[in-house]
């Protein structure tokens, strides 16, 4: 079942005719005969959990909200996708911007907020002229501006284009850009519900997040939380990419299993030229790499299935490894030290360098990463590694220092052979064909 690629198909979707012509801003004008309150219950009787990557409960999100006496509140987009392998978001925006558009009036109504951001990855310097343009259709039509559809509601939706920065994603980082100051992420608590933009209370909700409003409203909050599994309700979706013979961006249901996703000819149909398939990272960079046995059964020897709860059974993570839904694969020829050392050097490159642990921690696991990659290693540089790693989680101001410290933990933790195999083996240890025939 699909909620919101539903229509992608549809010749013309970005546009405004043939987006209203097939059901378009139906949720904003049911929504504006709710109260606020009524929509925020249903938010949370839907059990959307929010699509960035952090799965935390969207209504409750919402509820935490703070509404002083005469203080706006605002609504923050957060656009800024970025996180390695994932594309999501992109594909939204490109292709059905007034879905994001007519969450963004429903959820501006539920939480107050008469200006409402969308903050954009700089580096998606096309899409930004697709929301403008869908943004002015939306208001030639009535359903954003002063008094919407004669509700009394008024609420504009404004642009921002970031700089190409990784760490603007992060909320904090994210409002400090948006006040015109350096991305720097702020302590939290207070959390930007309470002190967010201009110390205002907000909520920055992810793209995919703020689309799924549609579908709840439409549907009920109830029916949306009817489907999926457990607490994964609704439907996600997904970047694939890596050796895959068909990377995209899929919407799939809770229930699909993670070799359902990567072998089936309905996702990405397998690995190419009959490769066999080593690891995979299921949720975006941030989350551990795991190899083929741990990825496609759990601790029990059941099929791993693609929602929060299954990808987080096991230990391998502090939150789930659904992430931010950016599905990388490996097959046999990949080498995972380089591919640790290629994230290594991304994290390093965009650690904003307020905390010793990651400014510094980042750029020796890089070199580290870089002379065992090289045919420079020692055996002990692994577990230096290792410390290293274990020294920046949970040391630093944002999850960037997590996020950098994870990977590095995995890759030991399950290739630790591959490690050692490139320390014993100097001289080939540059070959780019590196695969599981080395063990
Ligand atoms: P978080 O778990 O700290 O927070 C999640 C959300 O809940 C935030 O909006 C936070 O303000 C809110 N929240 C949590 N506790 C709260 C409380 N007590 N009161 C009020 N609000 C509260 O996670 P964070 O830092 O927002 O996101 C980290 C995740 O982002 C990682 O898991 C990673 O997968 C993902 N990520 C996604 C990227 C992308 O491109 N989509 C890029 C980089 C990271
Ligand atoms: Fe900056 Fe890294 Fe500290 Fe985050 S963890 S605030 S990116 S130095």
């Amino acid at each position: 079942m699909k909620l919101l690629l539903e229509n992608a198909h549809i010749e013309g979707i970005r546009y405004y005719e043939a987006y209203r012509k097939n059901g378009g801003y139906r949720s904003v004008e049911k929504a504006l005969k709710m109260t606020p309150e009524e929509i925020v219950e249903e938010v949370k009787k839907s059990g959307l959990r929010g699509r960035g990557g952090a799965g935390f409960p969207t209504g409750m999100k919402w509820s935490f909200l703070a509404k002083p006496e005469g203080v706006p509140r605002h609504l923050v987009c957060n656009a800024d996708e970025s996180e390695p392998g994932t594309f999501k978001d992109r594909y939204l925006m490109e292709f059905l911007p007034h879905l994001l558009i007519e969450g963004l009036i429903v959820s501006s109504f539920a939480l107050g907020s008469n200006a409402t951001y969308i903050y954009i990855r700089g580096e998606y310097a096309w899409i930004p002229d697709i929301l403008e343009q869908a943004i002015a259709e939306a208001k030639n039509n009535g359903w954003l501006g002063k008094n919407i559809q004669g509700s009394g509601f008024d609420c504009e939706i404004y642009v921002q284009r970031g700089g190409g920065a990784y760490i603007c994603g992060e909320e904090t980082a994210l409002i400090e850009s948006l006040e015109g100051k350096r991305g720097n992420p702020r302590i939290k608590p207070p959390f930007p519900a309470i002190a967010g933009l201009w110390m205002r209370p907000t909520v920055v909700n992810n793209v995919e997040t703020l689309a799924a409003v549609v579908p709840i409203i439409n549907m009920g909050g109830e029916e949306y939380g009817k489907l999926g599994v457990g607490r994964s309700t609704g439907t996600k979706l997904m970047s694939a990419c890596g050796n895959l013979n068909k990377p995209g961006v899929y919407e799939i249901p809770f229930d699909l299993t993670v070799e359902e996703f990567i072998f089936s000819d309905e996702y990405c149909g397998g690995i190419p030229n009959g490769k066999r398939l080593k690891a995979c990272i299921p949720g975006g960079s941030s989350v551990p790499i795991l190899p083929t046995n741990l990825l496609l059964k759990d601790s029990q020897g059941n099929a791993r299935q693609m929602n929060y709860e299954s990808l987080s059974e096991g230990g391998f993570a502090t939150g789930s490894m659904l992430g931010s839904g950016g599905f990388i694969v490996l097959d046999e020829d990949q080498c995972v030290v380089r591919h640790t050392m290629s994230l290594a050097h991304f994290y390093n490159h965009e650690s904003c360098g307020q905390c010793s642990p990651c400014r510094e921690g980042t750029g020796w696991m890089y070199k580290i990463l870089k002379s065992i990659e090289y045919g420079k290693g020692r055996m002990e540089d692994i577990d230096l590694l290792w410390d290293i790693q274990r020294r920046i989680e949970g040391n630093t101001i944002c999850p960037l220092g997590d996020a950098a410290a994870w990977p590095v933990a995995a890759a030991i933790r399950h290739f630790r052979d591959e490690f050692e195999w490139h320390v014993l083996n100097p001289e080939e240890s540059q070959t780019r064909n590196f695969g599981l025939a080395h063990y």
